[in-house]
């Protein structure tokens, strides 16, 4: 972890490297008190040292400033056309890898964007140390420079910002990262009670509440694990809070896939199978200190999906909270079951909104690979405002369609609902959709499924290989703009 700060640019001890960020073709960024001269030459040595401004690029130089050799470090922030926020995170992170070993301290102009060049070095800073040591790292901390007086409230206001959303995304990493056998339901409902405190109160339902609620769905999933199921049910009331909006998340601790057993290699990473739950606990960590003038409630639903005993089988039915039965055709579409009982939950709450957020299928990484997440739901300016909240928090949601013509994909001869797809491996993340939209008691709903990103196989600039706490900001950006 580093400790970012802000410091007066005036007051600069010259023996800490500075940093800038610079464009593609040169631009240094930021810099305002560099003299011309000076500023060409250390574009004309970055360029020389074959330094272009690519994005996760680095230079590290030393020039003569005011009479003393200074050291220099430059980030890549890639071309001008296509610069924003999430340029100048990912020029800090690299910034932050490439200062980690070689220094104890960094100062960097942040060119006015403060809260992008905090999250940047942050989010690059971030390791999981539950089951090892810390790897060394000698850098300590940061310092943002703050070049006008009259610019240090809104720098501070920046600052802490950026610092609530790591933390929230870190708690996030941390509970997907943690082995699948250390975080069974109870546990995590159990740290979702840890969060109560001023402004929160949580309330735990264990299997004898959910049986009396009709939750025959989550109870499903989670017969096959020696482990009980639990659903946690989170509230927040700003001040003057008049809009009611529901968070649901899925909260599978481990997908095996049930008897509908996933190949070893598509097991590998469903410990993060609670990504979405991990989201809701995050941006719940943070909330009573961001204090959006809403009410927002948190619908966690906790299981493993293992093939025990007594686990669901191809063919059985289950009927979830809001009456709907469901044939269970395929185990490993566990996601939707478990939402299915959330989400007639929160419509019993009555919400004005309703925003899941699931790894909820395979299709969506085929079709977008790691990077992206998908958004589909029934209310226009929902979607428009959680696509814009990404867009500021650097993430990327694409849309899909909720085609009505495939919804008879999903009728069962049995039973009102079918949990998988009649045509199997056709636009499989549209059904799951479809699929969820039968429980969302038409209430205004975006259902978002961060399969690809909630994983970072090979690890990036901002962050480590694992879990990588997605959507977090894009939730926070939302609901505190
Ligand atoms: N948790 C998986 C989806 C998933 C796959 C998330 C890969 C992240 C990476 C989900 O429960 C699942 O297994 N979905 C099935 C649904 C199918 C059986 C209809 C899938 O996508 O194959
Ligand atoms: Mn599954
Ligand atoms: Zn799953």
């Amino acid at each position: 972890m580093i400790e970012i700060s802000l410091a007066d640019a005036k007051e600069l001890p010259a023996e800490i490297p500075l940093g800038f960020a610079a464009l593609e073709g040169g631009t240094i960024l930021g810099g305002a008190g560099i003299a011309p001269g000076l500023r060409r030459e250390i574009a004309a040595r970055a360029d020389a040292d074959g330094f272009r401004g690519k994005l996760d690029e680095t230079a590290s130089l030393c020039v003569p400033w005011e009479g003393v050799e200074r050291r220099v470090l430059l980030a890549g922030a890639g071309p001008q056309s296509r610069f924003g926020g999430e340029s100048l995170r990912r020029a800090c992170g690299a910034l932050a890898h490439a200062a980690k070993r070689r220094f104890e301290a960094l100062a960097f102009d942040p060119a006015d964007r403060v809260q992008e060049a905090a999250e940047g070095m942050m989010l690059a800073a971030y390791g999981f140390n539950e089951y090892k040591k810390a790897e060394p790292g000698r850098l300590k901390g940061a310092k943002l420079l703050v070049r006008r007086s009259s610019e240090r409230r809104r720098a501070e206001k920046a600052l802490e910002r950026a610092k609530l959303s790591c933390e929230a995304v870190f708690l996030a990493r941390d509970l997907g990262n943690r082995a699948p056998s250390d975080k069974p339901p109870r546990a995590l409902a159990q740290f979702a009670k840890s969060l109560e405190g001023a402004g929160v109160s949580v309330e735990v339902l264990g299997p004898q509440e959910m049986s009396s609620l009709g939750m025959g769905a989550l109870l499903g999933v989670s017969r096959g694990s020696a482990q009980p199921c639990a659903f946690v049910h989170l509230s927040y009331r700003g001040p003057g809070a008049k809009r009611k909006i529901g968070l649901l998340g899925k909260g599978i601790t481990f997908d095996s896939g049930g008897l509908s057993l996933k190949p070893p290699a598509g097991m590998e990473t469903m410990k993060r199978d609670m990504a979405g739950a991990a989201a809701v606990l995050a941006v719940f960590k943070v909330l009573p200190r961001l204090k959006p003038k809403i009410e927002v409630h948190g619908f966690c639903a906790f299981s493993y999906n293992m093939p025990g005993p007594d686990a669901l089988k191809p063919g059985d039915v289950v009927r979830a909270m809001n009456g709907k039965t469901i044939e269970v055709l395929n185990t490993d579409a566990e996601g939707r079951l478990v939402l299915a009982d959330a989400l007639s939950y929160a419509v019993r709450e009555k919400m004005d909104a309703l925003i899941d957020v699931a790894t909820l299928t395979g299709a969506a990484v085929t079709a977008l690979g790691p990077k992206v997440g998908v958004a589909m739901g029934t209310d226009r300016a929902l979607l428009r405002g959680l696509l814009e909240a990404s867009r500021r928090a650097g993430e990327i949601l694409c849309e899909f369609p909720l085609v009505a013509d495939y919804k008879e994909w999903i009728q069962s001869s049995v039973a009102d609902l079918c949990n998988m797809g009649r045509v199997r491996g056709e636009g499989g993340t549209v059904i799951g959709g479809l699929f969820l939209e039968e429980f969302a008691g038409g209430l205004p709903w975006v259902h978002l499924d961060i399969a690809g990103p909630s994983w970072s196989s090979s690890g990036g600039s901002l962050a480590a290989q694992g879990a990588t706490g997605a959507i977090v900001r894009t939730l926070i950006e939302f609901l505190c703009p």
